[in-house]
């Protein structure tokens, strides 16, 4: 059995974003991250997740993405804001995650997944910060588009318009609800522009 000791969670002053670029920091900041999946699944977003989702499952898919951070491909960033109890860990009030596409013939790409927003911050900016913090990110890497799906009926499509998404096309039935029944995706691009 491998034991990890967690690392110590770091305190902040304000919102702060942060890249999580060990398995210990997941580990760190897993009982937030848990929650904030808990919250979204349970309260009916398709993000690959049947409802009710426990915190035992939620726990498990974090360690998971925790064991997939050194090889380099998944990159994971956290939205902590203080609390307000001087010794307590910040909250883990967003999360969102890039993929690299380790193909030599899609190697200009990455995809954004799991852009999730705890439900009592959501309509403050979070979601757009995360996402321009993604999208400079890409660019730095020498990306020059970036791609995601999302379901067709979710608030998320009005947000991606918003922020300058292209749409191009919808596959009916591609995933399930929460609850189990069918939901229609729709796909979209952004350009970086040409890396030099
Ligand atoms: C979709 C989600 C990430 C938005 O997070 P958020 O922090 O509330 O979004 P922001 O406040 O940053 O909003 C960004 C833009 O999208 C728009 N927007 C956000 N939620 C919206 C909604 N429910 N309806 C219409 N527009 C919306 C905002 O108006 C804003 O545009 P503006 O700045 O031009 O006004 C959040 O609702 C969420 O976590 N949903 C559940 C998980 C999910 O579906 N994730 C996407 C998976 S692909």
């Amino acid at each position: 059995m491998t034991i990890i000791l967690s690392t110590p969670v770091a305190r902040y002053e304000e919102p702060t974003i942060i890249q999580i670029k060990t398995s210990e920091e997941v580990l760190a900041h897993r009982q937030g991250l848990s929650t904030l999946l808990q919250e979204c699944v349970n309260e009916g977003s398709s993000i690959g997740f049947l409802a009710p989702l426990s915190a035992d499952d939620a726990n498990e898919y974090w360690t998971a993405v925790a064991s997939l951070i050194p090889q380099g491909n998944l990159h994971l960033f956290i939205f902590l804001s203080p609390t307000a109890e001087p010794n307590a860990p910040p909250s883990v009030l967003g999360t969102i995650q890039l993929l690299s596409i380790p193909k030599a013939t899609h190697l200009h790409r990455a995809e954004i997944l799991k852009l999730l927003v705890t439900p009592s911050a959501r309509r403050r900016g979070i979601a757009r910060r995360l996402m321009e913090y993604v999208e400079n990110f890409a660019r730095e890497m020498g990306k020059e588009m970036l791609t995601l799906d999302t379901a067709t009926e979710s608030a998320a499509m009005e947000m991606y318009r918003r922020l300058g998404w292209e749409e191009w096309g919808t596959c009916r039935d591609y995933a399930s609800w929460p609850d189990g029944r069918r939901c229609d995706a729709t796909f979209f691009r952004k350009d970086l522009g040409k890396s030099s």
